[in-house]
């Protein structure tokens, strides 16, 4: 017995990188796929239909059952054909995950609106095409699984103002869109994941593990914490049955571990019994909303959590261990 047997699913995207560990685990976990990719370059240029059916061939070599879509999700028709394909395929969609996404950074002075536009079309208005066409069907059957891939990139790098935004508002709209269709039994979650991709040999770090290896880390990434392989583990078990109740929730996928990220949470309240004036607000300030205020943690989130002190972890099983905030609110 597979953990979604008799579920039919759409990855966009899923031809290369997490995408494709994410179609392959749904498949093996029992999920029929449609696997969409686009095939485009990192800046989201041309198309190949190779990438979709390598994957779907993999999975019908392996005995499951996925068929290709070649569309892009940035293409309102197109990502509702893709949903529409599930349904002519297999009869019904219980599960969405978006992963596409495309890459052009750049400062945010010198960006041109053609990147901006670009990166949010795949990213943020992808996502918006594939949920509301899926959302429909979902509905309408009472029951559906929503993922989409958002980036510690949301949290602030600065080299990504196209990226920042599109990443962030796949967090608003999967926040939106859980508080709207939980009352039809369907969950919309986020991660932020990571893994070796072609994504990362293009950054600067990429680069330079090139340059002293002689290897990309896509090449360096099998089997190890970088292997965008181990984000598919969280996704398949978000799309089943017993994650109903996870709904809402953003997940940082990292290494060999998954974290849930906080809520936006009130920290600090100052107030009066009238409106205050900016004079009174200049010297109140600075001690109170004020003191110690520390920059957006970008991508450098989630970083050192393994450096908590040993005490703050619970062993769980042999090699297995958990972490829970001293300071996590009741
Ligand atoms: N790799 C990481 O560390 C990392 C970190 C944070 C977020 N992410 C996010 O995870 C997702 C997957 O990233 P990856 O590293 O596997 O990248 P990747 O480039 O390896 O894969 C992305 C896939 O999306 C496809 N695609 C692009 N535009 C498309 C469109 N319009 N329609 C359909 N398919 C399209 C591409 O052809 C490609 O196969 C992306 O959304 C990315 O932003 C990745």
């Amino acid at each position: 017995m597979g953990m979604l047997d008799g579920k039919a699913a759409l990855v966009t995207g899923g031809g290369r990188g997490i995408g494709r560990g994410v179609a392959l685990a749904l498949a093996r976990a029992g999920a029929r796929v449609v696997v969409n990719d686009l095939g485009a370059s990192l800046a989201g240029e041309g198309g190949d239909a190779r990438p979709a059916a390598q994957v779907v061939d993999e999975i019908v070599k392996a005995g499951g059952a996925a068929v290709p879509n070649f569309g892009s999700v940035a293409d309102v028709a197109e990502a509702a054909s893709m949903v529409e394909q599930v349904i002519r395929t297999y009869g019904r969609i219980d599960i969405l995950v978006h992963v596409a996404g495309i890459l052009r950074d750049r400062m945010v002075f010198n960006m041109t609106e053609a990147e901006w536009d670009a990166v949010i079309a795949v990213h943020l208005k992808g996502m918006f095409n594939a949920v509301r066409a899926a959302s429909i069907a979902m509905r309408e059957t009472c029951g559906g699984r929503i993922i989409s891939m958002s980036s510690v990139s949301a949290l602030g790098a600065p080299g990504q103002p196209n990226y920042a935004a599109a990443k962030a508002g796949i967090l608003g709209l999967t926040w939106s869109t859980a508080n709207a269709l939980a009352k039809y039994g369907v969950t919309t979650n986020a991660i932020l994941p990571s893994g070796a991709t072609r994504m990362i040999d293009s950054t600067p770090r990429g680069r330079e593990v090139f340059a002293e290896t002689g290897k990309w880390p896509s090449e360096l990434a099998a089997e190890t914490e970088r292997d965008p392989d181990n984000v598919a583990p969280l996704v398949v078990y978000l799309a089943s049955d017993g994650a109903q109740h996870v709904n809402g929730q953003v997940f940082h996928s990292f290494g060999y571990g998954y974290t849930l990220v906080a809520q936006p949470q009130a920290v600090r309240r100052l107030e009066a019994d009238r409106r205050l004036t900016p004079d009174e607000l200049a010297t109140l300030f600075p001690s109170t909303l004020g003191r110690g205020l520390k920059p957006p943690p970008g991508t450098l989130f989630g970083k050192t959590l393994h450096e908590r002190p040993a005490g703050e972890w619970k062993e769980l099983a042999h090699g297995m261990r958990f972490w829970q905030s001293p300071w996590e609110e009741p």
